[in-house]
């Protein structure tokens, strides 16, 4: 049994709380938040788990051997690092860290540890996801050519932290899950509206160094709910809509081809428009997959697929996003040295 102490307990770490008191494998032993009333809910809905109102405070405390910490960005870091110091595991919400610098030293402090460090990038836990990088490594889709990503909506306006930095981890995580890392560089254009310096809409554009790219728009200020990834391939295409209760992939047979010229020289372009195709994908519960993940990688000492060095990398990617935010959309490059290692 692997005993869980989840730090914040908000509106997304309440789904944490319930995931593991519930899951094989694990015991919720203690839950820590700063704020009374959720301390309040916990203690009634889980009466055998410890309460603390601070995150220090359960990772000291003994009876936990791994901590899920889904408390505000701006304190992922220290809490991560103090609970890998202090012997824990740790499954951090995303981001991993707000600059590159931490985010090396907690990969390191992991090391170090010896213990698990994985980062809650959800979207790789999704059956949909899973499934597209099944027909991506397969070859069903040819060879993949771009994507682009809508993860917009209206609210939550997050005060800490800007678009990017709250729903750009999800679909950077997607990309570099499904066209690896060999990026050339990022460029990002957006504008803060509603409150001074924090972007509300983010428009990012990461270009691979063999020309295929990734293009995401993020946006808290948006008059619809959209979830959207569409894989351009070159036989192939596959749009993965999750706002969808239970179609969430399609497949377009669609394309453009080369056909020799029958008469002369050359060749000429043709499209193709052939069936669509709804693969059956799994409904399992991506967060119940990502803990029972957490917990198998615990168990039996497995690096996760979205290990520290994955966060990082997501960070990278962010911090060079934002600095090409900042001067107003310059491409900004990333070291290819440093990225994907
Ligand atoms: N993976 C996902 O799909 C997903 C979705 C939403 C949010 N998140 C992430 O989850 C995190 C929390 O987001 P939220 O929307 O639940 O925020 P929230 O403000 O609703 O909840 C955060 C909670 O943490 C508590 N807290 C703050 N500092 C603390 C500390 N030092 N010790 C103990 N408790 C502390 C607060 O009291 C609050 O209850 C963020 O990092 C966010 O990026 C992830």
């Amino acid at each position: 049994m692997i005993r869980i102490g989840v730090i914040g307990a908000g509106s997304w770490g309440k789904n944490h709380v319930r995931t593991f008191a519930s899951l094989e494998g694990a015991e919720l032993t203690a839950v820590a938040d700063e704020r009374k009333e959720v301390r309040a809910v916990i203690a009634r809905q889980y009466p055998g788990t410890h309460c603390f109102d601070d995150g220090a405070a359960l990772i000291a405390a003994p009876h936990v051997d791994a901590v899920v910490i889904a408390a505000p960005s701006p304190v992922h870091a220290p809490l991560a690092r103090a609970a890998l110091e202090a012997g824990k595991h740790v499954l951090v919400e995303k981001p991993l860290a707000l600059n590159v610098r931490d985010a090396e030293q907690l990969v390191e402090a992991s090391r170090r540890a010896g213990r698990v460090l994985m980062v809650g990038h959800l979207m790789l836990y999704h059956g949909a996801v899973q499934h597209l990088k099944k027909m991506l490594d397969d070859g069903q889709l040819g060879d993949l050519l771009y994507v682009y990503c809508e993860r917009v909506n209206l609210g939550v306006i997050r005060r800490d932290e800007n678009a990017l930095w709250s729903l750009g981890p999800h679909d950077l995580s997607v990309a570099l899950f499904l066209m690896g890392a060999e990026f050339s560089d990022v460029t990002a254009r957006g504008a803060a509206y509603l409150q001074p310096n924090v972007h509300d809409v983010v428009f990012a554009n990461v270009r691979y160094r063999d020309g295929r790219m990734a293009n995401i728009h993020m946006s808290w200020l948006d008059p619809h709910k959209s979830r959207r990834i569409v894989v351009v391939g070159s036989r192939k295409m596959a749009v993965f809509d999750d706002m969808q209760a239970q179609e969430k992939i399609r497949i377009f047979d669609k394309g453009a081809e080369r056909i020799p010229a029958t008469v002369g020289f050359g060749e000429y372009l043709t499209v193709r428009s052939g069936d669509i195709l709804i693969p059956k994908i799994s409904q399992s519960e991506p967060l119940r997959t990502e803990a029972e993940h957490f917990i198998a990688c615990v168990r039996d000492g497995v690096r996760p697929q979205s290990d520290g060095r994955q966060g990082l990398d997501v960070v990278r990617l962010l911090e060079a996003a934002q600095r090409s935010l900042e001067s107003g959309g310059r491409p900004v490059s990333l070291d290819a040295a440093k990225v994907g290692r």
